[in-house]
C-alpha cells in the first residue's frame, strides 16, 4: 500500500516535506528552539543553515519515496507556517511505526499533538497495516506522556538509564503502545481526516465525516 503524501486534520494538513519547506521550518525551529532543546536530541544541532536544512528535507523526501520512514510537515491550513513535525518511523523489530511529534511553542497546548497522533495511529492500522503503533518519550516529559495516555495507548515499560537527553542527564524511556486489536475501541478511528496519494488521490479512509 502506497502511503499518504497529505492528510488533513481537523485543524492542520501534514504533508511529506518538500526542499522548499526549508525556510519556513528554519523559522518554526528558531521559535521554538529553548522548547525543543530540552527534548529533541536534533535540536542540539540548531540553528543550522538554510542549505543544510534543505539537505535534511531531501534525505526525509527520499527516505519517504523508499518507504523507509514517512517524515511530515505540520502546516496550518493554509499552510504558510510550519507548527511542527511529526512521522511513522520504522522500528528494528516487528510490523510495527513508531510515531513521532514536535509542535511549534506557539501552538502547544491546544490538543494539536494529540490530533496529529490520532491520525497517524489511524493511518499506520488502515493504511500500512501494522500490528502495533508505539510512542516513546522520556518519562519526566509529562506533556508528550499524555498524548498516548490520551489515545487509549498503554504504557508498556520504563527503561531504565537508557540514554543520554539532550541536556546531558542519562535517562530511561517510556514506551507506549496499541495493538491493532485495541484500535477499534480507542479514540483513533473517531479521528476526521483525509487522505491523499503522491498524485492527490483520496485514499479510503474509514472516517466518520465520510471523507
Ligand atoms: C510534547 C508536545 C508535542 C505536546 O504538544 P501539544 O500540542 O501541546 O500536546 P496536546 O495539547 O495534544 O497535549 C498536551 C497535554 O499536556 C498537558 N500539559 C500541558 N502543560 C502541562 C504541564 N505543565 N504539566 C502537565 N501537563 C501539561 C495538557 O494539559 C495536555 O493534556 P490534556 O489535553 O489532557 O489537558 C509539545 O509540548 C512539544 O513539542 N514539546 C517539545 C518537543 C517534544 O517534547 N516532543 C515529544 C518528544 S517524545
Amino acid at each position: 500500500m502506497q502511503p499518504a503524501y497529505r492528510i488533513e486534520t481537523e485543524r492542520t494538513v501534514l504533508r511529506c516535506w518538500q526542499p522548499g519547506d526549508a525556510p519556513l521550518l528554519s523559522a518554526a525551529i528558531e521559535a521554538s528552539l529553548e522548547h525543543l532543546k530540552a527534548w529533541m536530541p536534533w535540536a542540539a544541532g540548531e540553528p543550522r543553515s538554510l542549505d543544510e536544512r534543505v539537505g535534511l528535507l531531501r534525505t526525509f523526501r527520499a527516505a519517504f519515496d523508499k518507504d523507509e520512514e514517512y517524515v511530515y510537515g505540520i502546516f496550518n491550513r493554509d499552510e504558510r507556517a510550519v507548527i511542527g513535525g511529526t512521522g511513522l518511523h520504522r522500528r528494528d523489530e516487528g510490523n510495527c511505526l513508531e510515531i513521532g511529534y514536535w509542535i511549534h511553542v506557539d501552538f502547544i497546548g491546544r490538543g494539536l499533538a494529540t490530533e496529529i497522533s490520532a491520525a497517524l495511529t489511524k493511518m499506520a492500522f488502515e493504511i500500512h497495516g501494522v500490528d502495533w503503533v508505539e510512542i516513546r518519550c522520556d518519562p519526566n516529559n509529562i506533556r508528550s506522556a499524555s498524548v498516548p495516555r490520551k489515545l487509549g495507548y498503554t504504557l508498556e515499560a520504563t527503561l531504565r538509564k537508557r540514554r543520554i537527553t539532550p541536556l546531558g542527564k542519562v535517562e530511561g524511556t517510556m514506551i507506549w503502545s496499541l495493538f491493532a486489536d485495541e484500535f477499534p475501541d480507542s479514540p483513533s478511528p473517531g479521528a476526521k481526516i483525509r487522505a491523499f496519494d503522491v498524485l492527490g488521490r483520496e485514499m479510503g479512509i474509514v472516517s466518520p465525516t465520510g471523507g
